[in-house]
């Protein structure tokens, strides 16, 4: 678990740039593969912001995760041209098979399931990442598939 020491030398590693609170979420997320709960308050100390203010510039991105995420990460692109290509199904059915939220994490910790907004393969819609691994044309299967050879 990171000591406060810690956060905190990362968020003075920041400091020197001018608009340090990306940055310093990003360092964060890095170190630890989240941002911290215990971080919020001190950022929003050392930048003289609201906790809130932290908080809604971290969800506004949707980079950041407020607990780390489980051995494989899935994403599943939530943009236009991918919605349009039964994005939402796809998601609905991917979702209800884990049992969890976007987000969220199977309670055995192996799948995370986080929304993207446009990976770039809107000809190929729709389209998902399973940890590095681009997958176009998405459905169940091929994601289910590429999460069995990710194992
Ligand atoms: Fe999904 Fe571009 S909109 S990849």
């Amino acid at each position: 678990k990171p000591t406060a020491d810690e956060i905190q030398a990362l968020i003075d590693g920041q400091m020197h740039l001018e608009g340090p609170l990306l940055p310093i979420l990003h360092a964060l997320q890095e170190a630890y593969d989240h941002v911290p709960e215990a971080a919020l308050g001190m950022i929003a100390e050392t930048l003289n912001l609201t906790k809130a203010e932290v908080h809604g510039v971290m969800s506004f991105y949707h980079d950041f995760r407020k607990a780390p995420a489980g051995r494989h990460v899935v994403k599943i692109c939530r943009a236009e041209a991918c919605q349009s290509m039964g994005a939402n199904a796809l998601s609905d059915a991917v979702l209800e098979k884990l049992g969890i939220g976007w987000g969220g994490t199977t309670s055995d910790g192996l799948v995370t399931v986080e929304a993207v907004y446009c990976l770039g393969l809107c000809a190929c819609a729709p389209a998902a990442m399973v940890d590095d691994r681009l997958i176009a044309r998405a459905d169940a299967a091929r994601l289910e598939k590429a999460l069995e050879g990710a194992a």
